[in-house]
Formats: C-alpha cells, structure tokens, sequence
C-alpha cells in the first residue's frame, strides 16, 4: 500500500469512529476538509440507514458534501449544535507533550491549528457553539508542540497593520496565495489569510489571546481546549482520547 493511501485510510478511520458517536436526533457540526469529509460520508449512510440528524456546516465545501450525502441542513440561528467533528492540520497535547498518540492519555486537552482550507472562522463558531467537539486526525498530525504557521483570517484592508503586529508578537506572515487563480485566496467570507509563523508554540493560550486582540483579525487557526475528544486514525485501527 502507497503512504498517501494508508494517510486516507487513516483519515477515513478516524471520521468514521467520530461519526459513531453521533446519536439520534442530534444536530451536527460539519467540519471542514479532508478528514471531516470522511465523517460526513458516514453520516450520509448512517442517515440512508434511518439516523435521525441535522447539520450545521461550517464551509461551502462541508455544505455541498452534506447535500449531496443527504444530511438535513439547519443554521445556528435555528437550532444549537449537540456535536461537532472536525479535523486539524496539528493537534499538541495541551501544556506540552509526547508527540505521540500516547501522549495525550495523561492530557487535560488539545490545541489545534486549523484553517489548512481557510475555513476555520466559520469552524470556530460552529465548533465552540457545540456541546462536544469531536476532533477527527491521521497521525501525523500530532506533535509535541504546535509549530505549524497560524492562519489568520483578516480583513483585506487591515493586511499591512495586522502583519504588522504579528510580527511584534514574533511571528512570520504570510499572505495565502490562490492556487489557479492569479493573487490571494479569498475565504468563504470575502477575507483573506495570513499564514503566521512563530516556530514552536509553547503558550498557546496566551498567543490565542494576543491574536484574537489585533483590530482586523477576523478569527486566527489557533483552538486552545475546545476539543472534547481526539479520534487519531493509525495504521489499521483508531486511538480515541477524552478530556
Ligand atoms: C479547514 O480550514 C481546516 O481547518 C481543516 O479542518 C484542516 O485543514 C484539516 O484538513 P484535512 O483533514 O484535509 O487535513
């Protein structure tokens, strides 16, 4: 089996074990990329099988999916998400850790980074609004440490200033640029990104804090302690952690 098929296999695991732990009658938060994708499909068949739940997606692709699964959609303005499953470009084991599954027996949490698919302001509402938030990773995900760049949703017109203050607060911005399409990715809300990094994060709650400070920072990919539960999908089974 190639590397890149045993990856999807794992992420295919890891949605799969989280979509398990949706009740009837739930509503759910649609997580967005890859890995959430795979939860999604599980939940379409689970709903083809008579489950009765209502999503809540988080992204124009976690929307179109749930469509054409056939998950019943709702809104926040109609109904409060019970779950939410999403996946994450890092997931550290809060305060520090083994960088292994393992790691996280012993941990109080998670920090993620997220926004690989620029989608983590809508995420973050949606995840937060949740009574338990199921976080759906392959294992290469983990670390020990966060050290992947921040994403950082901005207004277009704020750009200059906030690279400005990420770069006071010790970090390295970088503005997303568009693949097939001339200039920068503009998210599903009009803005763009910055990809920030500031190498090993050792307090992620404080740099959560001095971001969500920047006039113009719409929602960075820092999620400090919002997971209830991590689904880390290995070589032929999955780890699950509860906090
Ligand atoms: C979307 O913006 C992200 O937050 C995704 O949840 C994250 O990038 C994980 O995506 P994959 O499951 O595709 O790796």
């Amino acid at each position: 089996m190639k590397s890149n098929d045993g990856t999807t296999a794992a992420k295919r695991r890891a949605g799969e074990s989280a979509a398990d732990r949706v009740s009837d009658g739930e509503v759910v938060g649609l997580g967005t990329g890859s890995t959430a994708a795979h939860a999604i499909r599980a939940l379409g068949r689970a709903v083809d099988g008579g489950l009765d739940v209502w999503g809540i997606p988080t992204s124009y692709q976690s929307r179109a999916l749930a469509r054409e699964v056939g998950i019943p959609l709702t809104t926040l303005e109609d109904a409060t998400p019970d779950v939410a499953i999403d996946g994450a470009d890092q997931a550290a084991p809060l305060g520090g850790g083994d960088a292994t599954a393992d790691g996280f027996s012993d941990a109080d949490g998670a920090v993620l980074v997220k926004g690989g698919g620029a989608a983590h302001a809508r995420e973050k509402v949606v995840d937060a609004a949740a009574d338990r938030l199921l976080v759906v990773v392959d294992e290469s995900k983990l670390a020990s440490a966060p050290d992947h760049p921040v994403p950082v949703e901005v207004l277009s017109d704020a750009t200059p200033t906030v690279r400005e203050r990420v770069v006071d607060i010790g970090g390295e911005p970088t503005l997303r640029a568009a693949e097939r399409k001339d200039g920068p990715v503009v998210t599903d809300n009009g803005n763009l990104v910055l990809d920030c990094d500031f190498g090993p994060i050792e307090a992620a709650g404080d740099l959560a804090t001095r971001l969500d400070a920047v006039p113009g920072v719409v929602a960075h990919g820092l999620f400090v302690d919002l997971a209830e539960e991590l689904h880390v999908g290995m070589g032929d089974d999955t780890a699950v952690y509860e906090f």
